[in-house]
């Protein structure tokens, strides 16, 4: 069953490649949602991915109380491919001319592989844009955003399993150091947390080293022993073979989509793994840039609602107590019901 309002695949006009734009719900407001250049075996991997990516998305602005639905868009590279840039430039405006054709339904954002700069670009076609750098009127990067909300999340599960929001001393494993990992292991170094990192970029082990932190091999870091894995790369990390290898207390981080399959949320709260869902931890970007370029708060109101993050966490939490469910049943519960309230006819059921 389709379950989104709306799917444009395009070849693009200038590059040539698959520009695809998944528009999950807009039961909540017009959707919002990053834009992916990223290597796929197969052009269809990529629209399974924004489809995927969009419907978090959704769920995403629920929980965070946010009046956006959801959408993505995936530029899908063939591997190996490397864009120069008159190629990227090619991408970015076939991209712009499909989100403005759009009329607003869906707005574009940074996402894996995308940064403020090519909303700059994007922006001279379109205003459905977010995150653009400051200079040009918008929110600049999104990524220490979502790296502070993450922190949030953090906090509110260390205060449910160590009774102290503070993670002075407490040990993470960070998996991935992209822009949000790495700012966020930067954020917990700060603190006094004892960090094991990784990276499928071997170059980002000088990044550990300045971090002071231990470094495994990629397929090591699930196993670590540490009180909480932080996903914070591609996803679909959470299998139902890897969680069998986890030795920690939680996993909590901000990787989109960090379980291969739905059931593996079942497995980890079976086995006593506190699982914080994706979308709840790795809201501040959007809440961000909604905040400031939507809702025009300063940049202090926005970051109080980016750390507002932990209030949502421990609610969340002390519901799925109360219910006797998976915090992620429980976020899902919630996503219905906001959605339900926004759109009665339940035409977008998350
Ligand atoms: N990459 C962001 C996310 O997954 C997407 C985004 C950020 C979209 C900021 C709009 C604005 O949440």
């Amino acid at each position: 069953m389709l379950d989104h309002e709306q799917v444009v695949v395009r070849s693009g006009r200038r590059s040539r490649l698959p520009v695809i734009v998944a528009v999950h719900s807009t039961a909540l407001g017009p959707a919002a949602g990053g834009l992916r250049l990223w290597h796929y075996p197969d052009w269809r991997d990529g629209l399974t991915d924004a489809l995927r990516l969009s419907a978090a998305m959704t769920a995403k602005f629920a929980v965070a109380g946010l009046p956006s639905g959801g959408g993505k868009a995936v530029v899908a590279l063939p591997e190996g491919m490397v864009l120069d840039p008159d190629r990227r430039r090619d991408v970015l405006e076939d991209v712009a001319d499909t989100v403005e054709s759009l009329g607003g339904t869906y707005a574009t954002g940074p996402d894996v592989g995308t940064g403020p700069d090519d909303m700059a670009v994007i922006g001279t076609t379109t205003r459905h844009v977010f995150c653009r750098p400051a200079r040009l009127g918008g929110s600049g990067d999104s990524s220490p955003h979502t790296a502070r909300g993450t922190l949030a999340a953090l906090r509110a599960v260390s205060r449910r399993l160590y009774g102290t929001a503070s993670l002075d001393g407490r040990r993470l494993a960070v998996a991935g150091l992209g822009r949000v990992g790495t700012e966020l292991a930067r954020l917990l170094a700060a603190e006094g947390a004892a960090l094991t990192v990784t990276d499928v970029d071997q170059d980002k082990r000088k990044t550990g080293h300045e971090l002071g932190a231990d470094w495994v091999a990629p397929d090591e870091i699930l196993a670590a022993p540490v009180d909480i894995v932080v996903p914070a790369a591609l996803g679909s990390c959470l299998t139902r073979q890897s969680v069998t290898r986890l030795r920690c207390d939680a996993v909590v981080g901000p990787a989109n989509n960090q379980l291969a399959t739905p059931d593996v949320a079942d497995l980890l709260h079976r086995r006593g793994v506190l699982w914080v869902p994706d979308y709840v931890a790795s809201a501040g970007g959007v809440v961000h840039a909604v905040s400031v370029e939507v809702h025009r708060l300063s940049a202090e109101e926005a970051r109080a609602r980016v750390d507002a993050i932990e209030h949502t966490v421990t609610d969340l939490l002390t519901t799925a107590d109360a219910q006797d469910l998976s915090p992620a049943q429980a976020a899902t519960a919630l996503v219905r019901q906001r959605l339900a309230a926004a759109d009665p006819a339940g035409r977008s059921a998350a």
